[in-house]
């Protein structure tokens, strides 16, 4: 193995804190002195019990969350969201969608098998590379779903719509614990955890009480929130190793001072390769300045041919993971909070030295 670890700049699995993963290391064969690894631990066990307390505490806390919601770690990815929010809430009835990119396209693919589907806004026009802001909301609607940062487009949104009484639900897989919103717009937010809180295998739900007794009771035992709220996240078999992870990428979050320290570190690394890319007439933004992500910078080069050498001489030089998604292809950073300012520094440094050498 080379001594330096490269630089991931992976969309997730992604990046974790290295302090975590050596944390997770030293105690892998004896966790909290059990002399058993939390990879063999009973998740009936009051020492994993202790994990999915202090984990939701610390979300609790991160997030500013009042005691109105509910906290659950599941399975199945926030794909298995997709379905299982209009399977709960939509029973037929009609929900508005906001159509903002790739993700947002398969919850309302997975909605459609449920109930009626009102796009109450797209920048498919646009190709996605804008938010939407003008919205066409139902004052019937179940719910409204919005994707607070598509991953591929590589936007992002600044500011969340007033939904009045109608229950607002986001997909927040790629932008989770980056920056401060009002959770208390929200009446269920989820993510995967294996961008910025862990690694793959646990979802994130937070879900509002009263939203959580609306949902249907006629389902399959898994499908149904209930079933978790009650049984605290155990019911079933969780991902013991990635509900761990997730409690250690907590404590570092807080350690780096909490969400505004988290936020503000953030907002420093995408100004740093957004004012290169702008000032460059090399690289290329794909999407509008105003939205524009700031935990995956999508863009490009102008000649296709130099685009795939960048990505394999980035990887040759240690930037790995800056190949676009397989649907749009071009070139995405990934920058979530993982990633140090240093990585985000080295990695404009080698943009200028390749655009020297092929520009
Ligand atoms: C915004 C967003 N939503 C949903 C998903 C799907 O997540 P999973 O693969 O965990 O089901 C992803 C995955 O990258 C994502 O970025």
């Amino acid at each position: 193995m080379k001594n330096k670890r490269p630089y991931n700049f992976n969309p997730g699995p992604a990046i974790l804190p290295l302090e975590v993963m050596q944390k997770a290391q030293e105690e892998f064969l004896n966790f909290n002195n059990t002399g058993l690894s939390i990879a063999e631990s009973s998740h009936r066990g009051k020492d994993f019990e202790g994990v999915v307390q202090q984990a939701q505490e610390k979300i609790k806390k991160i997030l500013n969350i009042s005691d109105e919601y509910n906290i659950l770690f599941l399975q199945g990815g926030a794909s298995l969201q997709f379905g299982m929010i209009p399977m709960n809430f939509l029973n037929g009835k009609n929900a508005d969608y906001v159509l903002t990119g790739y993700w947002a396209k398969q919850a309302v693919k997975e909605a459609k098998l449920f109930g009626q589907v009102n796009i109450a806004a797209s920048s498919e026009d646009k190709n996605f590379s804008v938010i939407p802001e003008k919205f066409n909301f139902s004052s019937d609607a179940q719910y409204v779903h919005l994707t607070s940062n598509e991953t591929i487009h590589g936007i992002q949104w600044r500011k969340f719509p007033d939904t009045g009484n109608v229950p607002l639900i986001a997909d927040m897989s790629s932008d989770i614990i980056s920056r401060r919103f009002d959770m208390n717009k929200f009446s269920m937010i989820y993510a995967g955890t294996q961008k910025n809180m862990g690694t793959s295998g646990v979802t994130l739900v937070i879900l509002r009480k009263d939203l959580a007794g609306k949902a249907n009771p006629n389902l399959t035992t898994m499908l149904k929130y209930q079933t978790h709220i009650e049984k605290n996240s155990l019911y079933n078999t969780p991902c013991v190793i990635g509900i761990y992870l997730t409690n250690l990428v907590l404590d570092w979050v807080l350690k780096q001072g909490g969400l505004d320290a988290v936020e503000k570190m953030n907002n420093e690394k995408a100004a740093i390769l957004y004012d290169y890319i702008d000032s460059s007439n090399f690289y290329y933004g794909l999407t509008e300045k105003t939205d524009r992500s700031k935990m995956n910078v999508v863009y490009q080069i102008k000649d296709a041919a130099a685009e795939e050498k960048f990505i394999s001489e980035a990887k040759a030089s240690g930037f790995i993971g800056l190949k676009g998604h397989r649907n749009l292809g071009h070139i995405r950073a990934s920058i979530y909070n993982a990633m140090p300012l240093q990585g985000v520094k080295d990695l404009v440094s080698f943009m200028k030295d390749f655009a020297k050498k092929n520009g």
